[in-house]
């Protein structure tokens, strides 16, 4: 079980906390952070990214080992085109700005998701980006786009009878073998910003015993702080996987050992 110091958003202490492996996360609230500034929504998506970029590097230096973000929906085709046409260019463009960064980190990228019909040059920006990454061990980023749970759901159950697996030989350890995040562990804890209490169809199958956590902050202004005081409430939950003990005791935040340093 990882450990490491953080500054309690609660206590405004140093306190020894334990880590979540994986953190999934939706990142919402890019559009409404635009307007209030009464600019493009794209423009959010921009400091959008700028936000990944930060969440990725203090993830890491947390010694989370994955980090699994929704960067783009099955179902966000229905917004305005422009919107859509911004968010493909921004994909080209993060590849384009950080990806050299990122890969000197020791970040490892995968992207998850029905990039079928996303064209030929975002397709090859993001396999770029997967093999200039694919020996990184640092920290596992993977970008879900063109994503929904329900898909996936689907196309490992399409690809599990296409492989051959027997009805009667298909379980639910087998089944994750076909799924979207197969080199995952399940994510520990879930977070989403901006403010909306749902799951928005992000990793149905993976999150069944996911700690959430919601926060009203919206995604560009995301950061170390955010983080930590999602890893503080995550800290005090008590994980019980359907059991009635505790399976991995995380210790309550209050009881958390103070560090002196
Ligand atoms: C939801 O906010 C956010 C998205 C649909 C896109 C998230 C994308 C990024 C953070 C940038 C990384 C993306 C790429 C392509 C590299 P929203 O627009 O629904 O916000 P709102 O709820 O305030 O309208």
């Amino acid at each position: 079980m990882a450990l490491f110091k953080l500054r309690s958003a609660v206590k405004r202490e140093p306190v020894v906390a334990t880590v979540p492996r994986h953190i999934a996360i939706v990142m919402d609230g890019n559009g409404r952070w635009a307007k209030k500034r009464f600019m493009p929504r794209v423009f959010g998506h921009k400091h959008g990214v700028d936000a990944l970029v930060r969440t990725v590097k203090a993830s890491a230096d947390r010694g989370v080992e994955y980090l699994t973000v929704f960067a783009f929906s099955s179902e966000n085709w229905k917004r305005p085109q422009e919107e859509v046409s911004g968010l493909m260019g921004l994909a080209l463009a993060t590849v384009a700005n950080h990806l050299a960064k990122m890969t000197t980190e020791g970040v490892r990228i995968r992207i998850v998701g029905d990039l079928s019909t996303v064209s030929d040059k975002v397709r090859a920006a993001l396999a770029q980006a997967e093999a200039a990454t694919a020996h990184n061990t640092r920290i596992h980023l993977t970008v879900a786009f063109n994503y929904g749970g329900r898909w996936d759901v689907l196309q490992a159950c399409r690809r599990a009878i296409e492989a051959g697996v027997a009805a009667d030989q298909l379980d639910e350890a087998r089944l994750a073998q076909f799924m979207a995040l197969k080199h995952a562990p399940d994510p520990d804890l879930f977070i989403r910003t901006g403010g909306e209490l749902r799951v928005s169809n992000f990793l149905l199958w993976q999150i069944a015993y996911s700690e959430l956590h919601f926060t009203d902050c919206l995604w560009p202004d995301f950061g170390e702080a955010e983080l930590d005081a999602a890893l503080v409430a995550y800290a005090g939950r008590e994980r019980r996987f359907g059991g009635v003990e505790a399976a991995e005791p995380a210790a309550a935040a209050d009881a958390l050992t103070t560090s002196g340093s």
